[in-house]
């Protein structure tokens, strides 16, 4: 783990004066056919923080991130943003509540047939009356905060996967978002490269306040970006709260699962020493 951290600049992410309650999800279950994916799951998220969500895979995290922004119907409890509730909102006021929030989900699922900067432009032009060149302007401004401006009339196949990665990310905070959801944002890239994303992730949070919550298997991640986490288990929140409480908490079973995480970030890093010494 220490390789990565060195390429990591410090300070890690402080949060912006979390507001406790901003994201409130009460006795959340859901079931596919018989089998029971959430069972039933109590989340504070604070306004403003940087909520990690980690677990073996399969344990529910994409899933519960989901009904976080309103795109999966829960088969019982609720999701409760500033005093909304997601799942009783009329369609034109979920509608609402979407365009305050980003996803930059697993994938990226940048459209293949327009350039970076029509891909960052998109939401604008759906969402918006912006006038067209105004809209490649704000388009063009959102590159920049990514890096990715010298990238922006190229075509997605021609990125690399961090600069997908950042591409994805511009386009998730065009519409200048209070929350901003991250699904596996380091998934597939190489360390120095997680540790960029990383960082953009944290500078997000900290410049405009963002809520930011992130699914990641990736514990040195999680150790640079978050101010909270939670541990998923069999679809049940296992352990949650600030990372040294996780990180030793007195579950064997929790504890287990780090130690796992660090030995896999150690292995990597190693490999990678290795590589880069040959
Ligand atoms: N649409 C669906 N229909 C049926 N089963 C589903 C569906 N979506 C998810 N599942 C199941 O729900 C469980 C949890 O899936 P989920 O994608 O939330 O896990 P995860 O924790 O994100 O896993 P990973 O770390 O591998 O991404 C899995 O067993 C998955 O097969
Ligand atoms: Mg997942």
């Amino acid at each position: 783990m220490s390789w990565r951290k060195e390429a990591l600049a410090q300070p890690q992410c402080p949060g912006l004066h979390p507001e406790a309650g901003f994201i409130r999800v009460e006795g959340l279950g859901m079931s596919f056919g018989d089998r029971i994916v959430l069972d039933g799951v109590d989340l504070d998220i604070h306004r403003g923080e940087v909520f990690v969500i980690m677990g073996p895979s399969g344990c529910g995290k994409t899933t519960m991130m989901r009904h976080l922004c309103g795109l999966t119907r829960p088969t019982r409890g609720s999701v409760v943003i500033e005093g909304q509730d997601v799942f009783s909102l009329a369609p034109s006021e979920l509608r609402t509540l979407r365009l305050r929030t980003g996803l930059a989900f697993q994938g990226g699922a940048l459209l293949g047939s327009l350039s970076v900067l029509e891909n960052v432009a998109l939401p604008l032009r759906e969402n918006t009356d912006l006038d067209g060149e105004f809209v490649l302007e704000i388009a063009r401004m959102k590159l920049e905060m990514v890096g990715l401006l010298h990238a922006a009339d190229l075509l997605p196949a021609s990125l690399s996967g961090g600069m997908k990665k950042r591409a994805a990310i511009a386009r998730a905070i065009a519409l200048d978002p209070e929350i901003l959801f991250f699904d596996e944002p380091s998934a597939g890239l190489d360390p120095v490269t997680a540790a960029e994303v990383d960082n953009l992730i944290c500078k997000l949070n900290q410049v405009f306040g963002i809520t930011t919550i992130v699914v990641t298997h990736d514990l040195p991640s999680a150790q640079c970006i978050a101010d909270r986490v939670a541990v998923f288990f069999d679809g049940r929140v296992a352990a949650v709260g600030e990372k040294e409480h996780v990180w030793h908490h007195q579950d064997e079973r929790i504890r287990d699962f780090i130690e796992r995480r660090m030995r896999e970030a150690d292995e990597r890093d190693m490999d990678i020493a290795t590589f880069m010494a040959m």
